[in-house]
């Protein structure tokens, strides 16, 4: 047996993964264990939890991976302050005292952290990205295109992977970086940089692209290969400690919004031109890839892969036939490929994909297309009878779909009987239901109107919740949006929840056909499900439409038709399965709302401790932890304590 632990810190988002035999058997990020958001920390809990899912303990590890490399980071931040010398000292002065203590000493630091004692392999940053995305993918072959902030000095980079290797083939460097670049209009238009990128994308659907043409004349060059180059004169990430200074107030008629101040119409219109403008960024880079590499397939990590809109816009193009998106695309996500980099490149370990398995496919329509490009093909090489014979006996109704991110429950789960216990132990009124009665049960609440809370199984990796820690609510229900947001996520009102459809129904509501099990993927309500605007609702403006129903589904319809996608297979996530299963027997609605399990600022949860705190902070009305159903009502007055998170901590 070898096992490996990679590791991604230091940044934001640490997380820790264990392989095993080339599997991935646990991946977590340390935000859920800490309950501090984004948390950069050594993953201390993250790792332990990993080693215990693996039934392990450190010293039995072959090897550990880092998903980066500090020298060599440190090198990149020393060279830029020297350029921009004595402009970025003040950044450079607060940056250095933690690499001097810190994070040059990184594989002692890990070495004391674990209590290991073999040799520490790093990673590059965005080789870390690149495996993270070809390795767990379906595909046989398929090239590789990973887009961030910045990892050493790459912010980009384009690969080819083959069975079990992996080529990069050429990179972008910093500071000309897409990620950067977005990440300075999120800090300019009054949001977290590094986690508020989301929220400016559920923006762009309100504005205007007003403002795209002065970003694309004085903010970026942008190549036909998709290469850009910035032009440093607007931006301060290289040498101060902001994003974006005087150059841009000039440019967008003022200075940035301040945090939580009213939203205008010029956020929305910078979020809508800036949406454009990555979008354009994103389907250059990959006609590029596609050209250079002639990949049918292309998967994709790093930050800018959380875009699900561009990543709508490029299956949508029809670039690649396919496209598959590491679920954790972000720097958690590195812990992945970090190890799947020892496994596969480092130790030459075979690799067999989903496709060469036979447990993947494309689905019935792109075959068909497939079938009529090789029939023409054929016809004028004079042939291909028995080759179209031969495809139209593989096309099923619903392809087979497996990757090796499992879903991506690889958190942690906790048993019936040890929540069953807790819910005594607390005193809390509940009821144990059949598992085979709960679907329906949870389905019922629904479609009273109901909120449901819903813990089962393990825990999502990555960012999004998938209904493993979930907060489900009736799409139908034209109130449900205001409800969900302002009652239990307590966040701004402009931003859409995102619809869990069967994945065989999905495409009598989306404009979809495929799989996206990750919710990384955007696609429009079809127009038999949209409601017409009248010509007053016509007319509303910016913020003001949000709350005219767009569909026959509003709470998870944006303003443009568009929806955040996640496809639910019974092979993959079976209790999620049936409960939309149960709903649409009783609406006919194959759909429910699927927002994270937590409140604004806060972690998804991890615990069922988590859970009924965050049910007991809200104005949720029931909560599922795994076959036991709590309802408000009766609930004993909650308290918050300090020794609240113990049951089910890993100390
Ligand atoms: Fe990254």
């Amino acid at each position: 047996m070898t096992a490996i632990l990679g590791l991604s810190a230091y940044y934001h988002d640490s997380a820790a993964c264990l392989l095993v035999d080339g599997r991935i058997v646990a991946a977590a990020q340390e935000e859920r264990f800490t309950r501090k958001k984004h948390d950069a920390e050594f993953p201390a809990h993250a790792a332990r939890y990993c080693l215990e899912a693996g039934g392990l303990t450190a010293f039995r590890l072959d090897h550990v991976a880092f998903y980066d490399k500090p020298l060599v980071k440190f090198e990149r931040l020393f060279e830029t302050y020297l350029e921009y010398a004595p402009r970025g000292f003040a950044s450079f002065r607060k940056a250095m005292p933690l690499w001097i203590t810190d994070r040059l000493w990184m594989s002692e630091r890990i070495a004391k952290q674990l209590g290991f004692s073999g040799r520490i392999l790093f990673s590059d940053h965005h080789e870390s990205h690149a495996a993270s995305a070809f390795y767990p993918s379906p595909y046989e072959e398929a090239a590789v295109l990973t887009m961030d902030g910045v990892g050493e000095w790459a912010t980009s980079s384009l690969g080819m992977g083959r069975g079990n290797r992996l080529e990069m083939q050429a990179e972008l460097k910093f500071p000309h970086s897409i990620g950067l670049l977005y990440s300075a209009f999120t800090y300019f238009c009054g949001f977290k940089v590094n986690s508020g990128e989301y929220k400016l994308m559920g923006l762009a659907p309100y504005g205007e692209p007003k403002y795209a043409r002065a970003i694309r004349e004085k903010l970026v060059h942008v190549c036909e290969d998709g290469s850009i180059r910035l032009d440093m004169d607007y931006f301060d990430f290289a040498d101060r400690l902001t994003m974006t200074g005087e150059g841009f107030e000039r440019l967008f008629g003022g200075p940035a919004r301040a945090p939580e101040s009213k939203l205008t119409q010029r956020e929305m219109d910078l979020a809508r031109s800036i949406q454009d403008v990555t979008e354009e960024i994103v389907l250059k880079m990959a006609r590029h890839v596609r050209k250079t590499t002639g990949a049918r397939y292309l998967c994709m990590a790093g930050g800018v892969a959380l875009n699900c809109v561009a990543n709508g816009r490029l299956l949508e193009a029809g670039i690649f036939d396919d496209i598959w998106i590491q679920p954790a695309a972000g720097d958690a996500g590195g812990a992945v490929g970090a190890a799947l980099s020892i496994w596969h490149r480092h130790l030459g370990m075979p690799r067999e994909s989903a496709e060469k398995r036979g447990t993947w496919r494309l689905g019935k329509k792109k075959e068909e297309e497939k079938e009529r490009e090789i029939s023409s093909n054929e016809r004028e090489a004079g042939g291909g009878e028995t080759l179209r014979a031969g495809v139209s006996a593989c096309v099923a109704d619903l392809p087979p779909y497996e990757d090796g991110m499992s879903g991506a429950f690889l958190g942690p789960s906790y048993p019936s009987t040890q929540i069953q216990d807790w819910l005594e132990s607390r005193h809390y009124p509940y009821r144990t239901v059949h598992p085979a009665a709960l679907p329906g049960e949870v389905a019922k609440l629904l479609a009273d109107g109901k909120v449901v809370g819903l813990l089962q199984g393990r825990m999502e990796f990555g960012p999004r919740a998938l209904g493993g820690r979930s907060i489900l609510g009736d799409p139908r229900s034209p109130a449900m949006q205001s409800v969900m947001n302002l009652k239990i996520k307590f966040r701004e009102s402009f931003r859409p929840f995102a619809p869990s459809v069967l994945r065989e129904e999905a495409a009598k509501w989306f404009t979809f056909e495929g799989d996206s099990p990750y919710m990384l993927l955007c696609a429009d309500v079809v127009p038999g499900k949209r409601r017409a605007m009248t010509a007053e609702e016509n007319l509303l403006w910016g913020i003001e439409k949000l709350n005219v129903p767009r569909s026959s589904i509003p709470a998870v319809t944006h303003v443009d038709y568009s929806a955040r996608l996640q496809t639910v297979r019974r092979e993959t996530n079976p209790v999620y399965h049936a409960i939309l299963s149960s709903f649409q027997e009783r609406t006919g609605c194959p759909v429910v709302v699927n927002t994270s399990f937590n409140v604004r600022g806060e972690p998804i949860v991890c615990t069922p401790e988590d859970a009924y705190r965050c049910f007991m902070r809200t104005a949720m009305d029931a909560l599922v932890l795994e076959n036991h159903v709590l309802l408000r009502d009766g609930q004993p007055v909650f308290a918050e304590s300090e020794d609240w998170r113990k049951t089910f901590t890993l100390d």
